[in-house]
């Protein structure tokens, strides 16, 4: 009973595509699945990355355009032409570091419930539909429903995000372009900073010049396009991830039991905090929320290690992956930091006129995506330059490379604060090194990231291992609204030691890394001889 009316439900958001579906495939004569045609490629690479690409174009679109306006909306005057929610700094951001927090986490049920009960194309679709109607919320003027807007896109999100990253690989494993896989991941990244470009600029002018509803509505309106776009060009996906793995009704059973489960826990949860039954400062929950995914991490890793039968070659990638894990979440408290911390940096410390124009504050964020799409061939070309030579450097020298640049990249960030200190205000250039730096450190730690994860771990687990990498993420995310809080709570005078609180882990981060791949090294010369 419950599964039929859970299933219904879906059904009805679904039925829209499938007529559109039908009466398109039907009219052109059939579409026959695992059709591996030429037909079936566009320029060398599966058909079906065109629709992915579009539709997770459209999804950071909205995604990066509203993160851009959060903080500088909580944070806002309560009057004025455009009146925020007037919260503190260490509330705001907390509240930010919870949203980005719970993003990546919802991608761990979101894998599982593609994985066993709709396949990975509807979750994909019910994700971008709950996105919309996420920032639709938020794009209605009244504050009461501000966190059911937050909820709903982290919900969709969880659907979304890293399903959609899945399909890419299937869509090669299907066609038998494996040695094509990493080119499409490529291709795909680019999608991804094409549509945070589009978000920032388009959603934070509107949000911040005409008012923030315009700029989340903007973002609905980004969103939509995708989810059109999306049922438009589904077919093109052929069969990838078109069914669940499992079909084993028990399994289902379970899933189902355990989704509704979570989420009355979930709705029992926001009613007693909204009804105030319970109240927990949101910094109190962030700090919580930390450790819970912190802990969550740990004991999968030590279940991956010991308790699943693992050789010990597979052991050894094991712990390899944990020093990616910790070097990615690292990397992204600090990443992050742009939508919470370095955007009040840019607000009200940075001088943002041009030639008489006020740019928004949103728009230094852009310098991130832009850079990203300059550097990533010329990254791609030097790492197989380095490769052809033999001298690539290994996984772990590129994940401390990353938290390197990272840490170089807020030393960037102190001068500058220093600078403020003296001045009132600094020119844009310091946020702008601030983030080359870290977009260096993106692109050498983030694509082996994936590949690392999808290459390394042992067979049966691919799939939730994706879900760990994202879970690396989560953490960075709730990490960088605490540690924003911190940096933001009395202005500059608070930034510096926070700034170099960073540093020093991120330091103490390279330097075990090092340390440990050394030992595993060890490790595995003594197995070998
Ligand atoms: N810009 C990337 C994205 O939004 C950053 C990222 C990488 C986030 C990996 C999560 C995981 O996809």
């Amino acid at each position: 009973m419950a599964r039929a009316s859970f299933g219904q439900i879906f059904t009805i958001i679904d039925l829209a595509s499938w007529l559109r579906w039908l009466r398109q495939e039907r009219s052109e004569g059939g579409f026959q699945l695992n059709d591996q045609t030429d037909s079936q490629l566009f320029l060398g690479h599966p058909k079906g990355l065109v629709t992915l690409f579009f539709t997770e174009m459209w999804e950071r679109m909205s995604y990066y355009g509203m993160r851009a306006l959060l903080v500088l909306f909580m944070t806002g005057g309560l009057t004025g032409f455009n009146p925020g929610l007037g919260w503190s700094q260490i509330e705001a951001q907390a509240v930010y570091g919870i949203y980005v927090g719970l993003v990546y986490f919802m991608v761990v049920p979101g894998g599982w419930l593609a994985d066993n009960l709709f396949g990975h194309q509807k979750a994909v679709l019910y994700g971008a539909v709950v996105i919309a109607l996420g920032h639709l919320v938020l794009a209605v003027p009244i504050n009461e429903t501000f966190f059911l807007g937050l909820a709903l896109v982290v919900l969709g999100t969880g659907l979304l995000k890293g399903n959609i990253s899945t399909i890419v690989g299937r869509l090669y494993e299907n066609q038998g372009m494996e040695d094509k896989r990493d080119a499409g991941y490529t291709i795909f990244y680019m999608s991804i900073n094409i549509g945070s470009t589009i978000g920032f600029v388009v959603c934070g002018y509107l949000g911040e010049k005409v008012g923030w509803h315009w700029g989340f509505g903007a973002a609905a309106v980004g969103m939509l396009l995708g989810v059109v776009s999306y049922i438009r060009y589904r077919h093109l996906l052929g069969d990838a991830g078109l069914l669940p793995n499992s079909h084993d009704e028990g399994v289902k059973e379970r899933l189902i039991l355990r989704s509704v489960f979570l989420f009355i826990f979930m709705l029992a949860g926001a009613g007693l905090l909204i009804s105030g039954v319970v109240t927990i400062s949101p910094r109190d929950f962030a700090e919580n929320f930390a450790y819970f995914l912190t802990a969550v991490a740990a004991i999968y890793f030590v279940y991956l290690y010991f308790f699943a039968g693992l050789e010990p070659d597979e052991q050894r990638r094991i712990l390899l992956l944990l020093l990616l894990f910790v070097a990615a979440a690292a990397f992204w408290s600090g990443f992050d930091q742009s939508g919470g911390s370095l955007n009040i940096f840019a607000r009200d410390y940075t001088d943002l006129n041009f030639f008489g124009f006020e740019i928004p504050v949103s728009w230094v964020q852009v310098f991130n995506p832009i850079m990203v799409i300059i550097f990533a061939p010329m990254f791609a070309a030097f790492w197989a330059y380095l490769a052809k030579r033999n001298l690539d450097p290994s996984y772990p020298i590129k994940f401390v490379g990353g938290v390197f640049l990272m840490a170089l990249s807020f030393g960037v960030m102190l001068v500058a604060v220093s600078l403020a200190l003296q001045t009132g205000t600094v020119g844009v250039q310091w946020l702008l090194i601030t983030y080359l730096l870290q977009t260096w450190g993106e692109l050498t730690l983030s694509p082996i990231g994936l590949s690392a994860f999808s290459k390394y771990s042992p067979k049966k687990y691919t799939g939730q291992m994706f879900g760990l990498w994202f879970l690396a993420s989560a953490i960075g995310g709730v990490l960088a609204g605490i540690l924003g809080g911190d940096a933001m709570d009395s202005g500059l005078e608070s930034m510096s030691p926070t700034f170099t609180y960073m540093i020093q882990y991120y330091a103490v981060i390279a330097i075990a890394i090092l340390g440990l791949a050394w030992a595993i090294n060890k490790m595995q010369s003594r197995n070998s001889t």
